[in-house]
């Protein structure tokens, strides 16, 4: 791996097989399995990677998946949501969605400022036991109450339509299948894809569909996918638009 070019925020990276691929700050919000493996692929593509939580000592000392889990990733430093934050130019929301405007007000908007916000959450509501219910839905999401809190965030909502293995690894499912984005800004989507595509994904299989309110849609489709696991008796499946 050659040093291409860097200034304070970005570094280009020439990798050996010739793809160009801009190191960027991320900062991981949560430590749950969609974290590590987000987290993970980050960390495995060259990016400065660091993954939040709330408070690091009590995740490391009560959190055995977790600590197992930061031993074996060093390179991947765990930090309160945020310090992680306040060092990043980019954030992978992976907390759950209905403590998630929780996490981001102790953040705080000075901290969030006008990063890019790449948002993973859903609205499930386990208080009444399984299948959970959407806590947010119809004429809400958690994307757009996350863009509404904090005006200056560029928030992108995907990857929460699918298991979190195959966020990372489209490949292990046999034939096309889609992922979705939405979000305000244009370039911030365009990051994204470009995420996206060094994930896996071939640009051809991800479906824009507009603006932040569109994560609506998207986190509607849990409770059809929560009925599909039980139906199929596994996680690793995913939606695929066929069209004309
Ligand atoms: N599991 C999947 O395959 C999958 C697929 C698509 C989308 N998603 C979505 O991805 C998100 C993450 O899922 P997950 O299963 O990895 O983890 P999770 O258990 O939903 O969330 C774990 C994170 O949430 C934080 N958290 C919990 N309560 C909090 C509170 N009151 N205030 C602030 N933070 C709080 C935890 O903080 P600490 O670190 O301090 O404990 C932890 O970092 C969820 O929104 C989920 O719906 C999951």
């Amino acid at each position: 791996m050659t040093c291409y070019w860097s200034d304070n925020k970005y570094t280009i990276l020439l990798i050996v097989d010739i793809k160009i691929i801009v190191k960027i700050k991320i900062a991981v919000l949560g430590t749950g399995i969609v974290g590590r493996t987000i987290a993970e692929k980050l960390d495995q593509l060259g990016h400065d990677v660091t993954i939040g939580t709330r408070d690091v000592q009590k995740t490391m000392q009560e959190n055995e998946a977790y600590a197992a889990w930061a031993s074996s990733h060093s390179n991947v430093h765990t930090m309160p949501f945020v310090e992680g934050a306040a060092n990043a130019d980019l954030l992978f929301n992976c907390i759950g969605g209905m403590v998630t405007m929780d996490a981001l007000n102790g953040i705080g908007e000075k901290t969030l400022g006008n990063k890019v916000l790449v948002d993973l959450s859903n609205p499930l509501d386990f208080s009444n036991g399984m299948p959970p219910s959407l806590g947010v839905v119809n004429t809400d999401s958690i994307g757009e109450q996350i863009q509404r809190g904090f005006p200056n965030l560029k928030v992108v909502k995907s990857l929460n339509t699918m298991n979190t293995a195959l966020m990372v690894n489209p490949g292990m499912l046999k034939g096309d299948h889609n992922v979705f984005v939405c979000g305000n800004d244009e370039a911030s989507k365009n990051t994204t894809l470009d995420l996206l595509k060094s994930f896996g994904w071939r640009e051809d299989l991800i479906i824009d569909l507009g603006d932040i309110t569109n994560s609506r849609g998207t986190e509607m489709i849990l409770p059809i996918w929560l009925r599909l696991w039980g139906a199929l008796g596994t996680a690793e499946f995913n939606f695929h638009i066929q069209k004309n």
